[in-house]
């Protein structure tokens, strides 16, 4: 039995691999703290609860959800652009998707032909770089380096790489660095697409999860951005429902008709509860949003507190449900990785999944509750203690 070429060429997920160990490690007997994964430890509002409770009680909301979402949904989606980032779109510019990565890595099918190139960020969310070679594309990688706040210098790169490429991704507040862009950059970005006739595909989960005053902009709210943009977003990290899998593709119509045109062959839609719920999410109050940061920014504190006392050098973030920093010297991310899961039964993410730009780099993830991540911090610290 010989699976295809494209399935023996594609490394592990490291996440799936990482949950073998953790396996393996639990059923050792091992009390292992996850401040690995971005996947939301609180729940969501329990005005949203209760939605979705009373809508699995009624028998008609148990057949297919629809490959176009049902229409309260997607006006559910119109209002949120509207509301949280005056952005108007029209019908043909929405689809509302099973979680925003299936619409990052289906985009691929339905933009890029055999050997065709897209640009992705280095570091960046792993899909960026593997889904091109799932579509038969090539992905090409540029910079972003803390110099320069994780944004990229777009006219770095070379003329003879942007002019055949056909996508080019960015993602703010970023995953793995927790750098937010401004406006004038998603501008900058807009130009460079529309210069070199590329769909600019910015994926923005963590709109909403932002510290310190900081409100996040959509790529859309350049004025003429839909005419070379198309922005992925989130109910995940939003509005912690990871685990229900609902997400959204706007923008560009030609690019939304591709991927939805794609997506028929491939899902049948969400189930009609959870569209409920989310479009009561995206309508209704959005006040304990508030709150919730606030609880991650405190989170966020207490891990600069402890790495600045380590002398580890952190990247502040402004968004994002990350801590980004150094390792310290003489380690690798993968040494000090596994140096904290086996030593500390601590798990991290090392930055080299995400592109070469990740080496010497580690993501710490805030979306753990609170007394778990300072039990993680005393661990770290001992364990750091003991190799000093
Ligand atoms: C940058 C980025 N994009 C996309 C996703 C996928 O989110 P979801 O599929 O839950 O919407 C994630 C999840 O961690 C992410 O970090």
């Amino acid at each position: 039995m010989k699976p295809a070429q494209r399935a023996q060429h594609l490394p592990a997920y490291f996440f799936a691999t990482l949950n073998q160990r953790l396996a393996a490690l639990q059923t050792e007997g091992a009390d292992v703290i996850r401040l690995d994964a971005g996947s939301p430890d609180m729940p969501p509002a329990p005005f949203l609860l209760d939605i979705l409770k009373g809508s699995t009680d009624d028998p008609t909301k148990h057949n297919y959800g629809g490959y176009a979402g049902q229409p309260h949904l997607r006006r559910a989606i119109a209002h949120y652009y509207r509301q949280r980032f005056d952005v108007q779109l029209a019908d043909d510019e929405l689809v509302p998707l099973i979680g925003s990565k299936e619409g990052v890595v289906n985009l691929h099918l339905a933009w890029l032909d055999p050997g065709d190139l897209s640009l992705v960020p280095d570091p960046g969310y792993p899909s960026y770089y593997f889904a091109p070679m799932l579509a038969g594309g090539r992905p090409e990688r540029f910079d972003l380096l803390p110099e320069r706040g994780w944004l990229p210098n777009l006219s770095a790169i070379p003329v003879k790489t942007a002019r055949p490429a056909r996508l080019l991704w960015l993602n703010y507040p970023n995953n793995p660095t927790g750098a937010t862009a401004t406006l004038d950059f998603f501008a900058e970005a807009v130009d460079f697409c529309r210069q070199y006739d590329l769909l600019l595909c910015h994926d923005a989960p963590y709109t909403d999860v932002t510290f310190d005053g900081c409100t996040a902009p959509s790529v859309l709210q350049v004025p003429g951005a839909k005419e070379v943009a198309i922005e992925f977003n989130s109910l995940s990290k939003t509005y912690n429902m990871a685990g229900w899998r609902v997400g959204m593709a706007v923008g560009n119509p030609v690019a939304i008709k591709a991927l939805a045109t794609v997506k028929t062959q491939i899902d049948s839609g969400i189930a009609k509860p959870i569209q409920d719920m989310a479009a009561a999410a995206l309508t209704g109050d959005q006040n304990w949003l508030v709150e919730r940061n606030a609880v991650y920014q405190q989170r966020r504190d207490l891990c600069l507190t402890t790495l600045k006392k380590l002398g580890l050098k952190a990247n502040p973030p402004q968004g994002a449900l990350y801590v980004w920093f150094r390792t310290p010297p003489g380690y690798t991310s993968l040494d000090f990785h596994h140096l904290l899961l086996e030593k500390a039964h601590l798990s991290v993410t090392p930055g080299h999944i995400f592109g070469k730009n990740g080496e010497g780099w580690i993501r710490l993830s805030i979306a753990t509750k609170t007394e778990r991540l300072k039990e993680a911090l005393t661990r770290l610290e001992h364990t750091l203690l003991l190799t000093r």
